[in-house]
């Protein structure tokens, strides 16, 4: 068991998927959970069914590519729950597409939402957290950036910038005390990848595969990521930064 309580706990695109499960996980430690997502409606249900379950939790309506939208999230969660002591960068976006096929307005969408919302969110938790001498960042990236994927060119470069600034912020900012840590999920069961399979053909192809390359056999479970969020959360990670950790079932090893 890892004790979350006292901790505010924002955490981007937690309205489904792996995001959900992380904001369940936390929020089953006795975090305080800052769901921040573009979908209000599903970011508020999923808010209702944490505090159901007598977690705490609540829901702000946030786009992170709009630094100032992040802004007035990070105000709204601040009034209600208080500063942020943990920041999850988890909100993503991608579609499946060999890159001789995709747009240079495609390739914004992507560099903005994995990239610059990361950007937009750090920068916007920061102060606070230095002010205070503690802190917490848990990006969340993709195996696609440490073994490539196919389809996922753009999506992939903007992860290992995700990698790269993690690695590099965490050396910034260990003399106050925070710590960056990244987690890359291999290929798990959400609504992003059933979409990205409804969607397209190609998709479906390469996905149908991922059992054969993945060395345990199997793609992730949600939870299964949110476990590692959990732990690099809690003060027994307290000397872990600028780390990469894939739960990925052994498709990067490293
Ligand atoms: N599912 C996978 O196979 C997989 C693999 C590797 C990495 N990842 C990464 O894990 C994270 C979660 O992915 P998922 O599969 O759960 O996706 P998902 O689409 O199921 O959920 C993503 C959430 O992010 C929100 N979101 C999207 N754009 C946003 C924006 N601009 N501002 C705020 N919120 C926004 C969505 O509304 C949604 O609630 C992403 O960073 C993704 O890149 C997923």
């Amino acid at each position: 068991m890892f004790e979350l309580k006292d901790n505010t706990i924002m955490v981007t695109g937690g309205a489904q998927g792996i995001g959900k499960a992380i904001s369940s996980a936390l929020a089953g430690q006795g975090a305080r959970v800052a769901i921040a997502d573009i979908d209000e409606a599903v970011a508020g249900q999923t808010a209702d069914e944490i505090n159901r379950q007598n977690g705490t939790a609540m829901s702000v309506q946030a786009d992170i590519t709009d630094l100032e939208k992040v802004k007035q999230a990070v105000t709204g969660v601040r009034k209600q729950f208080g500063a942020v002591d943990v920041l999850v960068n988890n909100a993503g976006w991608d579609r499946m597409i060999p890159f001789v096929e995709t747009t240079p307005d495609f390739w914004d969408k992507v560099i903005d939402i994995n990239y610059k919302g990361v950007l937009n969110c750090v920068f916007a938790v920061i102060p606070d957290m230095i002010e205070k001498n503690r802190g917490k960042i848990i990006n969340i990236a993709s195996d696609a950036a440490r073994v490539g994927s196919t389809g996922e060119s753009v999506y992939a470069g903007a992860k290992g910038a995700v990698i790269s600034f993690s690695k590099s912020l965490a050396r910034e900012l260990a003399r106050n005390q925070i710590t960056v840590n990244v987690i890359c999920p291999g290929p798990t069961d959400t609504p992003l990848t059933r979409q990205m399979q409804a969607e397209s053909e190609f998709a479906q192809k390469i996905l149908s595969k991922m059992d054969k390359v993945i060395p345990l056999g199997r793609t992730g479970t949600p939870g299964e990521i949110a476990a590692a969020v959990v732990f690099l959360a809690s003060a027994e990670a307290d000397f872990i930064t600028g780390q990469t950790l894939s739960v990925s079932g052994g498709l990067t090893m490293s």
